[in-house]
């Protein structure tokens, strides 16, 4: 069915899109959450036409007002919506007509391409501000955590089986390392948006006298000194969605941090583990087993990863083949990186409650790194100590595991002189290297579990998470 041809671009057409090709192309059913920005955008547009005598001032606070209006009624829910406008530009721009005749001049010098760049690079700016914001509230639960038990001593893990010994906070403070560089990929992404499309037109500017510098500093799109950033190739500029996809990487690469964490979690809540307890609030129930409590907002942490994924992925795929410049394919840009900003929200406020409320059972922790094979390694720097090379010392503390496993005896238990028979290196103190405390002093360089290390790390990130 043909409908009246639109008002925005009807006038070489004869016949409307047809409804099938109304549902299928409107894109105001998820770009309307861009409304705050474009009504920024299209008053800074207006502003810099009224600066270069393209309206006048009195036209420019016409617009201006009515979009606050249109503003204000969307923030109130009472504005309509409608599929036949297409999207969130061309629905704005027509309610704006009805009540400002000046409305017909908005658009002057100005075409969805650029104007939908500007949009988007608005949005990622705030959408990053908003996540390094809700990082840094997980970075906060985990010190937290460190602060109450990060005293407490466990395994560390290679392969999933018993390495060596690390504090807690050792542990919880990787974590904190894994998420400041998520943090820090956010502010970069919001710096490379900040750049302003506005006045590249379609595709090749215009032929109106236009200020792009002066929109670009209406907008914020300025660099430390205060200097306006314009984008330098109008082409570049409507064909480029680089951004897109290093937005959904920032989300993905935190997904994969998040999933990681929480599969720890998963680990150390088990029965076999033992080491935490999760909090109910995070968990579920079995329906049908009644003694089960299921990790499931970790579970989903890991799921959720998957998605974010999906929607990199989807970016790629959506962009690879393309023609420059603008091709109506990237209106399929938005919903995935909506999607990854939502999810990574709502995950990044959920591991943070999860860990929040996480208890540490202190005592399975002391139990489990009480397992001296853990130190087997300190007993090769013992050997080392003692002028051993340290392949041949390593080959000597392996011996000295297998004795162990044979006479099924721990390995701070063996006699003497047993050991001293497998390498002559081993004198009658072997054994002072199974005390945890001795061996946690030990390790004092840099980056390193020890004690002296893991204040001066708490130290540091009390100061950088305020
Ligand atoms: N809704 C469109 C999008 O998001 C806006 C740009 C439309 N441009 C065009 N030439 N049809 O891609």
């Amino acid at each position: 069915m043909a409908k009246k041809s639109q008002a925005t671009w009807g006038g070489r057409f004869t016949a409307g899109p047809a409804d099938l090709m109304l549902k299928f192309s409107e894109s105001v059913s998820f770009d309307h959450r861009l409304a705050p920005f474009d009504i920024a955008g299209s008053k800074a547009h207006s502003a810099m036409l009224a600066h270069v005598g393209l309206i006048t001032a009195k036209e420019r606070d016409s617009i201006h007002s009515g979009l606050d209006a249109i503003l204000a009624q969307i923030a109130a829910g009472k504005f309509t919506w409608s599929t036949q406008l297409e999207d969130v530009h061309m629905n704005i721009e027509q309610a704006l007509t009805k009540n400002v005749p000046a409305a017909a001049k908005l658009h002057t010098a100005r075409s969805r391409n650029d104007q939908v760049a500007t949009d988007m690079r608005l949005w990622f700016k705030h959408a990053c501000a908003v996540l390094a914001d809700k990082i840094l509230g997980a970075q906060r639960a985990i010190l937290s955590v460190a602060k109450r038990d990060g005293d407490v001593l466990i395994p560390g893990y290679t392969h999933l089986q018993r390495a060596q010994p690390v504090f807690l906070s050792h542990h919880l403070f990787a974590y904190l390392e894994m998420l400041e560089r998520d943090r820090a990929r956010f502010v970069e992404v919001a710096d490379h948006a900040n750049w302003c499309p506005l006045g590249s037109g379609a595709i090749a500017g215009t032929t109106l006298p236009i200020d792009r510098e002066f929109t670009a500093k209406q907008l914020g799109f300025v660099d430390a000194k205060g200097r306006p950033r314009v984008t330098q190739n109008s082409m570049d500029t409507v064909a480029d969605r680089d951004l897109f996809i290093e937005f959904a990487t920032a989300c993905a690469l935190f997904g994969v941090h998040m999933s990681r964490i929480a599969e720890d979690l998963i680990i150390w809540s088990s029965v076999e583990f033992k080491f935490i307890d999760l909090p109910d609030t995070f968990c579920t129930g079995s329906s049908l087993m009644p003694q089960k409590k299921n990790p499931d907002s970790c579970e989903l942490l890991r799921g959720k990863s998957a998605r974010l994924q999906g929607n990199l992925h989807t970016l790629f795929v959506l962009t690879k083949g393309l023609p420059l410049t603008y091709n109506r394919d990237l209106q399929e840009d938005k919903p995935p990186v909506f999607d990854s900003f939502d999810q990574t929200a709502l995950s990044a406020d959920v591991l943070a409650g999860t860990i929040e409320g996480l208890t540490v059972f202190r005592a399975r922790c002391a139990e489990a790194v009480a397992d001296p094979a853990l130190l087997a390694t300190d007993l090769a720097d013992y050997l080392v100590d003692r002028g051993v090379p340290f392949r041949e010392a390593h080959h000597a503390v392996g011996s000295v595991v297998k004795l162990a496993e044979t006479l099924k005896l721990p390995l701070d238990k063996l006699p003497t002189a047993e050991v001293k028979k497998i390498h002559a290196g081993y004198g009658d103190d072997w054994a002072v290297v199974f005390d945890l405390k001795r061996a946690m002093e030990k390790r004092r360089g840099t980056g390193m579990p020890g004690p002296a290390q893991v204040k001066k790390q708490f130290a540091r990130w009390a100061k950088v998470l305020g």
